[in-house]
């Protein structure tokens, strides 16, 4: 019995014992003829087919990853998650709709782990405008993770997400290394104000320079989009007016600014070398003033200044004659281009700020029009290497990437001024005015 059961010898009667003791050398061409006769036999070819034919019908019915794009985004899918997500009106504009059908860039997700929108790191993120595009991607239905050394930011900017699955916030200095697993990463960590940026100017370089480093090295090993927030002060004083993106910039590099302007400028490199040389992702943005609630009160930026100082009935001071240009744009709007930009097929750079140019008097005219029409100027000497004109060409963002901004100053400076009000005198009259 034990020997009819181990026995595929077919007509070939089973080995005598005896034999075991001179084992007969095995005849060369039976390692060709027995697979065959194996296979012969017994259907087993049959089946073999029958599988084949199975296996190539499932695999052939089965779709492949399959990607569509909104036309206007051409949305690349390399760094997209699919999923749901929970979308608000004004953030579906945004949103690159795309349907993967199956494991796509990362493999397949396990049953249980499928994720929602994208995973989204947004360094700076409890500042002034890194908390606003907190507020968008969230609504947008991303996960955003917020790393802040709080600096210049606050909790308070982006408090209002603790609770939410979606947010988490880590105290984290950009200029320490970091490993995180994410699709995308706003880098905008570094302080913005003259005030700030001055204050330990060493450690604005360093966090322009290592910092960018370490962010652009993380998207480099996870294979992350990487989005920096440049400034118009790559352009100096600049001697060509409006500062188109081909213009390289009038730029003091031993002046008092010259921590932030260089350390954009050096930031700005060392993302086209990433792009080039390592085949990073990378987009780049060059910010112009911008204003909007939850900005520092005190931080020294003309806005804000005017603002505070009329609220407190104090004189709005300016520097030199006053007649030195900027352009204003309001934090929706910016808010809008960087979404489009890191959404977008283009590396840029890309001048994002509203071309509205004002004089510091006529803000400061604006502002008295706003909030206090006896609101007193005063004039003091004018700060170094303050440059004397600013005033972003739009035409490539707007060509590119389709974004132009809405908000007309006269719009946006009452928003700004409601929040301040609220802020310094604990006003809650006028209402939540923070998010858009
Ligand atoms: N607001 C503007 O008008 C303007 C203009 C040009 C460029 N930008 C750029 O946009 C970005 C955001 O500016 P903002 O106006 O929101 O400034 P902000 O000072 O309000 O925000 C900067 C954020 O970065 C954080 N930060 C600073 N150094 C850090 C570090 N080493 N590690 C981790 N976090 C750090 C701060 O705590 C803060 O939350 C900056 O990169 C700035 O250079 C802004």
């Amino acid at each position: 019995m034990a020997s009819e059961l181990i026995f595929r010898g077919g007509h070939e009667s089973p080995l005598k014992s005896d034999e075991y003791d001179s084992p007969k050398p095995q005849k060369p061409w039976l390692t060709v003829t027995r697979p065959i006769h194996y296979l012969l036999r017994e259907q087993r070819l049959v089946f073999l087919i029958v599988g084949i034919v199975i296996a190539t019908l499932i695999f052939s019915l089965l779709p492949s990853s399959t990607v569509t794009t909104t036309p206007s985004l051409n949305y690349n899918m390399h760094d997209s998650i699919g999923g749901e997500s929970f979308l608000t009106a004004e953030s579906t504009r945004l949103m690159p709709t795309h349907r993967v059908t199956d494991g796509f860039r990362s493999g397949k997700v396990p049953l249980g782990l499928k994720r929602k929108g994208l995973r989204i790191v947004v360094t700076g993120g409890a500042g002034f405008v890194g908390s606003h595009l907190v507020d968008r991607l969230i609504a947008r239905g991303d996960s955003v993770i917020v790393v802040d050394n709080f600096f210049t930011g606050r909790k308070e900017n982006v408090m209002h997400h603790f609770g939410n699955p979606r947010f988490e916030l880590i105290r984290h200095d950009v200029v320490e290394p970091l490993l995180l697993e994410v699709d995308q990463i706003y880098h905008l960590a570094c302080p913005a104000s003259p005030v700030h940026y001055k204050h330990n100017p060493v450690k604005t370089i360093k966090t322009n320079v290592v910092g960018t480093l370490n962010m652009l090295g993380l998207a480099k090993r996870i294979g992350a989009r990487f989005l920096l927030t440049s400034t118009s002060e790559v352009y100096g004083d600049p001697l060509e007016h409006p500062q188109k993106e081909t213009y390289w910039g009038n730029v003091n590099p031993i002046g008092v600014r010259s921590c932030y302007d260089e350390g954009k400028r050096t930031a700005e490199t060392l993302a086209m070398d990433y792009h080039r040389g390592a085949g990073v992702e990378v987009r780049i943005a060059r910010i112009f003033n911008t204003y909007g609630p939850r900005m520092c009160i005190d931080d020294g930026r003309v806005v804000s200044n005017f603002v505070a100082q009329a609220l407190r009935k104090e004189p709005m001071t300016v520097y030199g004659d006053g007649k030195q240009t900027r352009s204003f744009q309001f934090v929706s709007d910016l808010v809008e281009g960087l979404m489009r930009l890191m959404e977008g097929e283009h590396v840029g750079p890309f001048n994002l700020g509203n071309p509205g140019e004002f004089t510091m008097l006529e803000l400061a005219k604006v502002v008295q029009e706003t909030i206090d029409p006896n609101a007193k100027i005063e004039f003091r000497p004018n700060t170094e290497d303050d440059p004397h004109k600013r005033k972003p060409d739009n035409s490539k963002a707007k060509e590119l990437l389709g974004w132009e901004p809405k908000i007309a100053l006269r719009k946006g400076l009452p928003m700004m001024v409601s929040d301040f009000r609220q802020r310094i005198f604990g006003d809650q009259k006028g209402g939540d005015t923070t998010a858009f």
